[in-house]
């Protein structure tokens, strides 16, 4: 079936967005439900950590207000996708461990109010549901960049939970955060993701809302699986 993306671009894929706030576990849950569909997978978020990063190595600072539109042009990021993952390049390196750090999660979280940011990476983010079936996860993929997504689906869990999620992960990595600051930076950037004149982060009217709070990541996807299948048609 041939999905409308907006007024110009066709796709004949299946795309299903994942939306919500940091921690709410949009990612391993996008990634598990693209594997399970053998659907392609884009994690935008890292799309606009990518830029981040590569703001920052050229000396501009988040509070910055001007990005040279030349600096912005030559940032060459290249996404391909593949089942239940993607592989992103920065000028053909692979960077997929810088762009986690905390430093440039929050450079993303406010370089990404630029209008220019986001118009960079919009058709980079459109170009890849032409290659596959996919799930797209992030902010605004429901509402702005896949409107006519078939399933969209908006994750959230209180502030509390996904800032412990997030404090398990640091400590995982051999970090020692203090809990009380990784909620206040959870706090701050929900602020800032929700707040934002341009694609501010606001379920699309017609996602289904998945309070993940109380949730297994098993019981997510079995309730994802559920509502994606009967909607695609695809149940028995
Ligand atoms: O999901 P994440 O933490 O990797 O995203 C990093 C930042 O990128 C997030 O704070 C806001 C921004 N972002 C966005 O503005 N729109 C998206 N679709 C995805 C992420």
């Amino acid at each position: 079936m041939t999905q409308k993306l907006n007024n110009s671009q066709e796709t004949p894929f299946v795309v299903i967005t994942i939306d919500g706030p940091a921690g709410a576990g949009k990612t391993t849950i996008a990634r598990n439900l693209a594997k399970r569909l053998r659907f392609c997978m884009l994690d935008s978020g890292a799309l606009y950590r990518t830029v981040a990063l590569a703001l920052l190595q050229a000396g501009v600072m988040p509070n910055d207000e001007i990005i040279p539109d030349d600096l912005l042009k030559s940032i060459s990021i290249v996404i391909e996708p593949a089942v239940g993952g993607m592989q992103i390049t920065l000028g053909g390196e692979d960077v997929s461990a810088e762009i986690r750090s905390e430093e440039v999660g929050v450079a993303a979280s406010k370089f990404s109010a630029k209008a220019e940011v986001r118009r960079k990476l919009l058709g980079t983010q459109r170009s890849v549901a032409r290659q596959c079936d996919l799930v797209a996860e992030g902010r605004d993929m429901g509402a702005v960049v896949f409107p006519f997504a078939r399933v969209k689906f908006f994750l959230t869990a209180s502030a509390e939970v996904r800032a412990k999620r997030r404090y398990e992960e640091l400590l995982q990595k051999g970090a020692r955060p203090l809990y009380s600051e990784v909620l206040l930076e959870m706090r701050a950037r929900d602020h800032r993701d929700e707040t934002r004149s341009l694609a501010p982060m606001v379920p699309a009217p017609d996602a289904t809302i998945v309070d993940t709070t109380n949730l297994t990541p098993d019981q997510i996807l079995g309730i994802m699986l559920e509502l994606v299948k009967s909607r695609l048609g695809l149940l028995k």
